[in-house]
């Protein structure tokens, strides 16, 4: 298949692509770190033309940027979409849209599927709740794919996860917002890439959550990083998030009925990028 991906060089970007060319498909990039903006239209319907597929991923990912960049962030995630939407729809190309988990927010379900309510508490999630609306109507021909907190080897060092390595690696005190009782579902990138294959390969459309089903909290999972890593850890608490989330756990049983397993679980997976 030839797949357009945009925010190709992000962090989810390159290891998507990498198992895409594994996989022998025609994988065309589309990033602004190369020239190629999501908000020029006539670019993107060049790219876009002759592909059957669509992964978006290009977006403002980064909750603290988007907090302090609100208009920045609606533009880019919302109305990039939108305009990118439009775009498949005439030329007959499907989507398949990168949301977030973080749209359920602080919904009060204990489990989250598919359908449980979303319940944004920040502008970042607010923003990809507002872009999966664009979708409804269209979900037989287009996936929302929710992905969990994510982390692996090269990513992001505004992440939780790299910022926890690199001030055990040099002695440094951790930071932890609030009472450190927060929990995610931290998912491997590998992971999160195979999953949005599995979709894109399956055919269904609709809303898939990919994500692992290990909940852990953040003193649980820096514990965790320090023993791996033969280490103490420092922590002091600091005042909490606004709009933190405090407790995410997900479901990803309706992947998993595509035949999607998760390679790796928290261990493993942090071994990876330690
Ligand atoms: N990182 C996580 O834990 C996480 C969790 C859930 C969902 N997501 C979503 O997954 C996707 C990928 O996340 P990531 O962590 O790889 O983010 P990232 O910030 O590493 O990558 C985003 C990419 O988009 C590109 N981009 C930004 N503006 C652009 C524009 N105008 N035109 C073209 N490209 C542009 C950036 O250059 C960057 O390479 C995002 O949509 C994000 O919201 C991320």
């Amino acid at each position: 298949m030839r797949i357009l991906v945009t925010g190709s060089e992000g962090f989810l970007g390159k290891v998507l692509c990498r198992q895409l060319l594994d996989d022998a498909h025609e994988v065309i990039g589309y990033d602004i770190a190369n020239g190629n903006d999501i908000l020029d239209v006539s670019q993107l319907r060049t790219a876009m033309t002759d592909c059957d597929v669509c992964i978006h991923l290009a977006a403002i990912a980064d909750l603290y940027i988007a907090e302090h960049q609100p208009e920045l962030a609606r533009n880019l995630n919302i109305n990039a979409t939108k305009s990118l939407l439009g775009i498949a729809e005439e030329l007959d190309i499907r989507v398949l849209f990168a949301s977030t988990v973080c749209a359920y927010g602080n919904n009060g379900v204990a489990v989250c599927v598919e359908e449980s309510p979303l319940a944004p508490t920040e502008v970042y999630a607010e923003s990809k709740a507002e872009a999966e609306q664009l979708f409804h109507g269209k979900l037989s021909n287009h996936a929302i794919l929710r992905l969990a907190t994510f982390y692996g080897p090269n990513m992001r060092s505004s992440l939780a996860t790299s910022i926890f390595i690199e001030a055990l690696k040099n002695d440094e005190q951790i930071h932890i917002h609030g009472n450190g009782l927060q929990t995610r579902c931290y998912t491997h990138v590998e992971d999160i890439a195979s999953g949005i294959i599995t979709v894109m390969n399956s055919q269904q459309n609709g809303i898939y959550n990919i994500s692992s089903d290990e909940e852990m909290n953040v003193i649980d999972l820096i514990e965790l990083i320090a023993v791996l890593m033969n280490k103490t850890a420092n922590m002091v608490h600091v005042e909490d998030r606004f709009g933190q989330i405090k407790k995410s756990k997900i479901s990803s049983k309706k992947l998993q009925k595509l035949g999607w397993k998760p390679k790796y679980n928290l261990k493993s997976g942090l071994k990876t990028c330690i």
